[in-house]
Parts: C-alpha cells; sequence; structure tokens
C-alpha cells in the first residue's frame, strides 16, 4: 500500500469516520492508520473502500451496498484497536444501516457475523449518469458502534458524512 494519500476511487464508500477521532490517532506517539486490501486514504484525511457487490431493489429503496477494505487505527501500545473491514450499508427504506464485518481477529473469514455500527439518514440516490451516488450526512451510532470506539464516544454519537458512488445498474 503506498503511504502518500490518494484520491477516492471512482466507485466506492468514501468515509471520513470521525476527523476528530481520526486527528486524535494522528496525534498519539505511537498512533498508526493502515488503509489496506481494497481501502486507501484519501486526500481529505479520510477513507475509501473499493466495491463488492451492489443488490439494490429496483425502486433502489432497499437494498445491500457492500464494500471492500481494511481500515485499522491504532495505539496505546495496542489498546486502542479500531477496525473497519469491509463495511456494508443496508438500505431498509425508510433509514439505513452501516455494518462492518465483526472485528476479532486478523485473517477472520468474510462471512463471518457482521456488526451494525452506525444508523444513516439520506435523501436517496442521485443520478449521475453512469453512477448512483447516496450521501448520508446523518450517520449516528449504535451500541455497538460505540462499543468499536471503546465508548469513547455515547450511543447516538455524530459521526462524518459518507458517500457511497456505484456502478448505475443497467436497465
Ligand atoms: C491507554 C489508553 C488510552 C489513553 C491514554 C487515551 C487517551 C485519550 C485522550 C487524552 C483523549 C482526548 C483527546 C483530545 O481531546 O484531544 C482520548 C480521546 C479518545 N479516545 Fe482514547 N485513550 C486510550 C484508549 C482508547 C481506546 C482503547 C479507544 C478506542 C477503542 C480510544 C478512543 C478514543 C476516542 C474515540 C476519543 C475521542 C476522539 C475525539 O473525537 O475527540 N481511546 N483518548
Amino acid at each position: 500500500m503506498p503511504d502518500t494519500p490518494l484520491p477516492s476511487q471512482p466507485h466506492g464508500l468514501a468515509w471520513g469516520i470521525k476527523k476528530s477521532f481520526v486527528d486524535y490517532v494522528g496525534s498519539i506517539a505511537d498512533g498508526s492508520i493502515t488503509a489496506r486490501s481494497g481501502a486507501l486514504t484519501t486526500d481529505d484525511g479520510g477513507f475509501s473502500f473499493g466495491v463488492h457487490r451492489v443488490d439494490l431493489a429496483e425502486d433502489l429503496a432497499t437494498g445491500t451496498l457492500a464494500f471492500t477494505g481494511d481500515v485499522i487505527l491504532s495505539g496505546h501500545d495496542g489498546m486502542m484497536h479500531v477496525r473497519l473491514l469491509d463495511p456494508a450499508i443496508d438500505l431498509l427504506g425508510s433509514h439505513a444501516q452501516l455494518t462492518v464485518a465483526a472485528d476479532t481477529v486478523e485473517g477472520t473469514e468474510p462471512d463471518q457475523a457482521r456488526i451494525v455500527i452506525a444508523r444513516m439518514y439520506a435523501g436517496g440516490f442521485a443520478d449521475q449518469g453512469d453512477a448512483l451516488e447516496w450521501r448520508a450526512s446523518t450517520v449516528l451510532l449504535t451500541d455497538e458502534g460505540a462499543t468499536l470506539f471503546g465508548k469513547q464516544y455515547p450511543s447516538g454519537q455524530m459521526m462524518d458524512e459518507l458517500v457511497a458512488r456505484v456502478a448505475k445498474p443497467a436497465a
């Protein structure tokens, strides 16, 4: 993985997680931020994940956008280890949820259980010609999401905006 920030992938999931958290990890003496296996760091200090699978209902109200990539933020002699592995968005009509593969150990199987880390509200897809863009400006941590961040944030904590961009399904 190159060290220099790269632009967001044209299709994929772009998420800054929470700028204050990423800044905090950068300020820790042994803080480390790794993006690999389909994830990249972006010019704005956020992250992008590649598209893994798009499964949308015809009306685009429900379905799953699954991404691939592994982002790890660690520090404090290994006591802090926040891992976002293969995130996915489940569109549930009135709202959506963000899941990640359960963070157990390195090299866990891709079909392992997933955890719901945030609830999201978005205004649907924007048509961008050959792509569909889905932008959630309201991203709220669930209890499990709060646990992922060491309970340093409460459940309901507002996280940064999240944008998914996928190829438009063939008509
Ligand atoms: C030895 C262990 C730790 C120490 C000494 C420590 C220290 C700190 C300090 C001093 C802050 C405040 C930073 C600031 O306001 O600028 C902070 C914030 C935070 N810490 Fe830790 N921390 C530890 C472990 C952890 C762990 C285990 C996690 C997560 C798994 C974690 C996640 C966070 C988060 C999410 C924040 C809030 C960042 C923000 O948005 O401002 N920390 N920590």
